[in-house]
C-alpha cells in the first residue's frame, strides 16, 4: 500500500522559452519517458509577468529576480506533471545542477545548456513545492488517475 502510494509522486517540470525555441521538447520528454514516468499533464503556454513573478516568489529578493522573470515570458513554455516512485529528486537529477558550467554530461542542462540563465528546463526541488507548482499551473485538473481515466470509461 505505501509502496502503491510512493508510485503516485508528482513533479511539475516546465520546458522554458529557450528549450522550447530550440526545439529541445521531444528530447526532453523522451528522457523523462523512456526513464519510466508518467506523463500526466501538458500544455504549451505563454505566461503573464504576474505569474511568472508568482512561480518565482522565493526568489523574489535576488539580484538576478527581473531577469529571470523576463526570460520566462519571452516565448511560450511546455508546463508538464510527471509521475512515479521518487519523480521530484530523480527528475532534479535528469535536469542536472542549476548552473550548467556544472551540470554533469547526461543531464538536460549539462548536454544542452551553457548559461545559468539560460538553463532550458525547470523541475520542482521538493514534494511539497511540486504540489504548489502543480496547484498553480494546473488549477483545472486534480490529477489523480481516477479523475483522469473517468471520462475515457464512462460516458
Ligand atoms: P533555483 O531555484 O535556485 O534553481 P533551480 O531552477 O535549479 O531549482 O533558481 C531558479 C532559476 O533562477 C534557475 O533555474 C536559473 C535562475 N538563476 C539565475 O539566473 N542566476 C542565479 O544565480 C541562480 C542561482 C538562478
Amino acid at each position: 500500500e505505501d509502496n502503491k502510494h510512493s508510485e503516485m509522486e508528482q513533479t511539475f517540470i516546465m520546458i522554458k522559452p529557450d528549450g522550447v525555441q530550440r526545439g529541445l521538447v521531444g528530447e526532453i520528454i523522451s528522457r523523462f519517458e523512456k526513464k519510466g514516468f508518467y506523463l500526466k499533464g501538458l500544455k504549451l503556454i505563454n505566461v503573464e509577468r504576474s505569474f511568472a513573478e508568482k512561480h518565482y516568489a522565493d526568489l523574489s529578493a535576488k539580484p538576478f529576480f527581473n531577469g529571470l522573470v523576463e526570460y520566462i515570458i519571452s516565448g511560450p513554455v511546455i508546463a508538464m506533471v510527471w509521475q512515479g516512485k521518487n519523480v521530484v529528486i530523480t527528475g532534479r537529477k535528469i535536469i542536472g545542477a542549476t548552473n550548467p558550467a556544472e551540470s554533469a554530461p547526461g543531464t538536460i542542462r549539462g548536454d544542452f545548456a551553457i548559461d545559468i540563465g539560460r538553463n532550458v528546463i525547470h523541475g520542482s526541488d521538493s514534494v511539497e513545492s511540486a504540489r504548489k507548482e502543480i496547484a498553480l499551473w494546473f488549477p483545472e485538473c486534480p490529477f489523480n488517475w481516477q479523475s483522469c481515466l473517468h471520462p475515457w470509461i464512462y460516458e
